[in-house]
């Protein structure tokens, strides 16, 4: 196995994390392996927005938290909170806040692409990351969006957290009936 396709199939999403920063120069190797993705036309519809300021990351992840810890959907945040203090964002060190253009066909298929690119990046300097889809309820605050400059033309498609991994699940197993070779 070549270390790309090992750094594939050891991915993990990564819920625990050292209270370790990450050094600048590979969040923006990170950041650049983002703007190296795929994207329709070359038209480049994203914003990414980093965010290492502890503080602000607490308080998002405590703002989202509290708008969902009784909603049933979400139960398990309510589990976990029992016994983790941020079981949103997990502490980590980083978040990349990835946004799409709103008028743009295919931003949402473009940031996806951009946000894999990041994480494997990640994995690659040794660290651990996480897409954080419910991080999507931060957008209901006026007071966040403004504090995380999100322009109005653009919409948040996936939060993603970064930090030193304080845990190393095994690789998740994949359903492989979904795979269909036609002659
Ligand atoms: C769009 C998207 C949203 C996700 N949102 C969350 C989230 O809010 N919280 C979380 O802990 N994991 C989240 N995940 C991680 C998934 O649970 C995880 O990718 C999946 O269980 C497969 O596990 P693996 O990434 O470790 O292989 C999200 C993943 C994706 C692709």
């Amino acid at each position: 196995m070549n270390e790309t396709i090992k750094i594939i199939k050891e991915r993990r999403s990564i819920r625990a994390y050292k209270d370790k920063p990450i050094e600048e120069e590979k969040i923006q190797e990170i950041v650049e392996c983002g703007l190296m993705a795929p994207n329709a036309k070359h038209l480049q519809p994203w914003k990414f927005i980093v965010v290492t300021n502890k503080d602000l990351i607490k308080e998002i992840a405590k703002r989202v938290q509290d708008k969902v810890i009784d909603n049933p959907r979400y139960s398990f945040v309510k589990e976990r909170a029992k016994t983790k203090d941020d079981v949103i964002f997990y502490n980590a060190p980083l978040a990349i806040f990835i946004l799409g253009e709103k008028d743009s066909r295919w931003a949402k298929l473009d940031c996806s692409y951009a946000a894999e690119n990041m994480m494997l990046a990640a994995k690659s300097l040794g660290l651990g990351s996480c897409p954080i889809g419910m991080a999507r309820y931060l957008t209901e605050e006026k007071d966040l969006v403004q504090k995380l400059d999100f322009d109005e033309n653009y919409e948040l498609i996936i939060t993603l957290v970064f930090g030193y991994p304080d845990e190393k699940p095994e690789p998740k197993e994949r359903n492989k009936d979904v795979v269909e070779w036609v002659e």
